[in-house]
């Protein structure tokens, strides 16, 4: 049986921890910084909170930047020596690519594994144990955790070179914010038409135009709600990982540097807290 802690039961970290839980091949501990979510976390499902003389074979993470991810690893952060000596970390969180690379050295040298594997899927991904996972680091270590993987995510894909999860995971998001913008444009152009929205879609989700956010997300930005788990300040943090990413390439993505203001300003606006789709009330 292996020994797991899940440190960060969050939005995505509850859930996640959760599925680990129902899997005998498991012996799940869990921490969290505000205790109340430890312990409703034990209420609902059967672990044991963290105690510092215990060693774990992995330790998980889904916190929520990089300072979050160095504040409890780096050198003298309090779980690193709980990690056995040949232990894998699996990192959740949606980190820079610089943070990975920095983890996967401090965890090497001690002679242990990071894996940068940021997700995708949102909320209600990681409820139904359907997430997509973008993994980076060292592949025989990743292939050793698969179980863990499999226990909250459909789609699970080593990368490449610690970092790499995260370049991915930007991608993902670059694509996103090009998605929203151009579903928060096709509102605006219907509403001022006076044109029935409902009846746009209907039409256009079968075509060309089809994703996720079209199917998931259209018809709740037209009612105007915005509660559905993925909040705009971790888009900021995401794209703006992303575009200190670009810079170094030498390069501004445009529509993502557009999108990245627009969501500053919706902040400034009152709008903390309320998921990406909520990018439609700027343009309108
Ligand atoms: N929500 C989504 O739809 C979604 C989708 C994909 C990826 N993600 C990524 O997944 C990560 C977690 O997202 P979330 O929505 O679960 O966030 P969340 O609900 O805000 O939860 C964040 C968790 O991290 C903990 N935490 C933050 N800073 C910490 C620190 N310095 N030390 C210890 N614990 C700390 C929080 O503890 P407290 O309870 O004490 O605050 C909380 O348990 C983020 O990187 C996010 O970008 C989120």
């Amino acid at each position: 049986m292996k020994n797991l802690l899940f440190i960060g039961l969050g939005r995505m970290g509850f859930p996640m921890a959760g599925h680990l839980a129902k899997n005998k091949d498991f012996s799940v501990s869990v921490y969290n910084r505000t205790s109340s979510k430890t312990e409703r976390w034990l209420k609902q499902y059967s672990g044991t909170a963290h105690n510092e003389n215990n060693q774990y074979d992995t330790v998980i993470l889904c916190v929520g930047n990089d300072d979050d991810v160095r504040k409890n690893l780096a050198l003298n952060g309090q779980f690193v020596s709980c990690l056995k000596s040949g232990g894998v970390v699996i990192d959740h969180t949606t980190t820079s690519a610089e943070l990975a690379k920095e983890m996967s050295t401090l965890l090497t040298q001690r002679g242990g594994a990071y894996l940068d594997a940021p997700v995708s899927g949102g909320e209600a991904g990681a409820i139904n144990g359907k997430l997509s996972c973008m993994v980076g680091g060292d592949k025989t270590a990743f292939e050793r955790s698969a179980n863990i993987f499999n226990a909250y995510c459909h789609n699970v894909v080593h990368i490449g070179d610690s970092g790499s999860g995260q370049i991915s995971k930007m991608a993902n998001q670059l694509c996103i914010a090009g998605v929203l913008a151009g579903l928060s444009e096709a509102i605006c152009l219907v509403e001022k038409a006076g044109v029935d929205a409902e009846k746009v879609y209907q039409a256009i989700r079968g075509g060309a135009a089809q994703s996720w956010q079209l199917d998931n997300r259209f018809q709740t930005m037209v009612a105007g709600e915005f509660d559905f788990g993925f909040a705009i300040e971790h888009m900021i943090k995401d794209l703006n990982y992303a575009l200190a990413e670009t810079q170094r390439q030498g390069w501004t993505p445009p529509v993502a540097d557009k999108v990245l203001n627009d969501y500053r300003q919706l902040l400034v606006e009152g709008k903390s807290g309320q998921d990406t789709s909520v990018l439609v009330e700027k343009y309108r």
